[in-house]
Formats: C-alpha cells, structure tokens, sequence
C-alpha cells in the first residue's frame, strides 16, 4: 500500500464479478494504493478474472476461497445474480460484503449477515461501459455508501474519496427512489434526446445535428440549475406564460405524433407551480388534458 493510502480496518480486499465495474473498481483501487488480494469470476478458468488478477496482480480463487481469505468482498456480479450467489458461500464471520448496485436492497446479502458479516452497498454513479479503471475513472463522482457497521461504513467512505468520489450516505428504504433519481439522469435523459433527435430528423436533419445545436441550451440550463438552484433554471414559454406558444407545440406534436403531444405535456406537469400566477389555470387545463390523453405508444 503507497504511503498516502489511509489505513482500512476491513484491508484485504477482494472482487468477485470481474465484469465492468468489478474491473474499474479494482484497478483503479489498486491504482490508488489499496491493493486487491483476489478476484473470482464464475470459475478460476473464467479468462476475464485471470486477466484483471493479473493487471492488479491479485490472486485468482474461486468466490468462496475469496470469502475465506479476504476481509472487504465486494460483489460486482449483475444485479439480479447478488442474493442468489451470497446465497451460496459460507461467509466468515466479521468480514464485510458488499454489492456495488443501485437498485438492489442491501438485504439481498442477508445470507452473509446470517454468517455474522457486515453488509454493505458502495453504488459508483458513474457509468462504466468498458472492463478497465484509472486514476480517474471516478474522479468527481459521488459514491452512494450504505452499512449500519460503523468501522465499515468509515472504510468505504475512504475508499471512495481515495477514488477521487463524493460520499452519499443512503439512508435505509429509500434505494428505490434514489435509483430511480438517478435513472433520470441517465435514461430517461436518453429519453427526452430521443424525443429531440426525432423532430429533427421531422424535417430532414440529422441526430447531429440536433446535438450540435441543442447540447449548448441543455448545458446552459444544467450550469443554471447548479449555479442557481433549479426552479431559478427554468425559461420557456411556462415560465414565461406563453399559452399560445405551448398551444402551437402541442398542435404540432400531435399531428405528427400524438404520442409525442402526451409525453410533452405530461413532461410540463411538474413545472406547472411555476407558471404565472394569471395563466397557470389555462396552462394547467392545457397541459392536463394533453397528458390525459390515453395512446398505448407513449
Ligand atoms: N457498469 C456500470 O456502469 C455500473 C454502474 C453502477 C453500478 N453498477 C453495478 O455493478 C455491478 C456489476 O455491473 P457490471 O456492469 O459490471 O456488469 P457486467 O459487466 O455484466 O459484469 C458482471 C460480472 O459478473 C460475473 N458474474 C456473474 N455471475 C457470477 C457469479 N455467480 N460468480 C462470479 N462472477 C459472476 C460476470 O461473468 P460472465 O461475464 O461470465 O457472465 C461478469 O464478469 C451491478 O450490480 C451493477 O448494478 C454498474
């Protein structure tokens, strides 16, 4: 460990899952003075743990040797294989165990608890779309941390500013509702761009085109949002009161797409608080009946 590396009470770590994230984590913990003891895949033939215990020069095991020798394991496999392989090792009491998921309840790792292993989550807000980290594959990012054990939670909020990251503390209940906060800013972002690219390419332009022209406007309102809080981001024909300006886009979306017309509208209703005190009624009436409408393709 390089000197600058804070000391973890839970310090042998290990990596089961040597997919996307298990990869990035564990090279770019390695990478950050935290070396990684082990890494599992399905079976120690698996050739893409063999090739990240050889980067981060770990042992290769299988998933309950791991468990055996390592004192943090975090589990990087998908989402829906972390309770059904929690499941199936013989945890060591006083371990920690960890998933890296979003979506899923830490008590999905209530198998380890039953071994007297301190659970965890350690959700990375970034997107990692290749098998491989570096010093700043999680700079500036927060890091969503979730573990009643104190030492562990302490441990896990170092590792993340270590990695560059901000801490979230999640309380318990809520990760659907956080993940789902966070699928915002990501899908359904995709979403609203998919919309846009569509009117675009209406009249004959590209998807480029749209994003040459409209990412310096989305970039805008999202500095505006962080500088000014995000009720003060928001201009527009709502902000403004312009009913007969949402009148005419909502004409044109429905006749080329009644599908788009309802999504639009139904995308306005959270901002209608902050229409005008004197147009709000015949925004709302507008933007209401719009989003009521019922068409099985939006
Ligand atoms: N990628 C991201 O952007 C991102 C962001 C935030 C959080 N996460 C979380 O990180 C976790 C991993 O996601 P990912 O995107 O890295 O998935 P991934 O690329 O599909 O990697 C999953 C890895 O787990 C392995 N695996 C599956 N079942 C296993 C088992 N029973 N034992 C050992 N290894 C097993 C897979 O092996 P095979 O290749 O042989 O199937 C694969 O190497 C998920 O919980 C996800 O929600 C991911």
């Amino acid at each position: 460990m390089s000197t600058t590396a804070a000391t973890l009470e839970f310090s042998t770590l290990g990596v089961i899952g040597p997919g996307r994230m298990g990869s990035a984590l564990a090279e770019s913990l390695s990478l950050q003075g935290y070396p990684i003891h082990a890494i599992a895949g399905r079976s120690e033939a698996c050739p893409k743990a063999r090739a990240l215990a050889q980067r981060v020069h770990a042992r290769i095991a299988r998933a309950q040797a791991l468990a055996e020798t390592c004192s943090l394991i975090f589990i990087a496999t998908p989402d829906d294989a972390i309770a059904p392989l929690a499941d199936t090792i013989e945890w060591s009491a006083g371990s920690a165990v960890v998933h890296l998921s979003g979506a899923t309840d830490v008590q999905a790792l209530q198998a380890a608890q039953h071994c007297q292993a301190h659970i965890g989550g350690f959700h990375p807000l970034q997107s990692i779309s290749q098998a491989a980290g570096t010093a700043t594959t999680f700079q500036h990012c927060t890091i969503t941390i979730e573990a009643e054990h104190e030492a562990l939670s302490k441990d896990l909020a170092t590792l993340a500013h270590a990695l560059g990251s901000h801490v979230n503390i999640l309380p318990p209940n809520t990760r659907m509702r956080y993940h789902a906060a966070a699928n915002h800013a990501s899908a359904l972002l995709v979403a609203l761009m998919t919309d846009m690219a569509r009117l675009w390419e209406s009249w004959g332009s590209s998807e480029k085109d749209m994003m040459d022209a409209l990412l310096p406007l989305m970039q805008n309102t999202l500095s505006a949002a962080r500088e000014r809080g995000v009720t003060q981001a928001l201009t527009g024909p709502l902000a403004r009161g312009d009913v007969g300006t949402l009148e005419g886009h909502l004409a044109a979306l429905e006749q080329l797409d009644p599908a788009l017309a309802r999504r639009y509208a139904v995308r306005h209703q959270p901002l209608l608080t902050q229409a005008p005190d004197d147009q709000r009624q015949q925004i709302a009436a507008l933007i209401n009946a719009y989003a009521a409408v019922n068409t099985h393709t939006s």
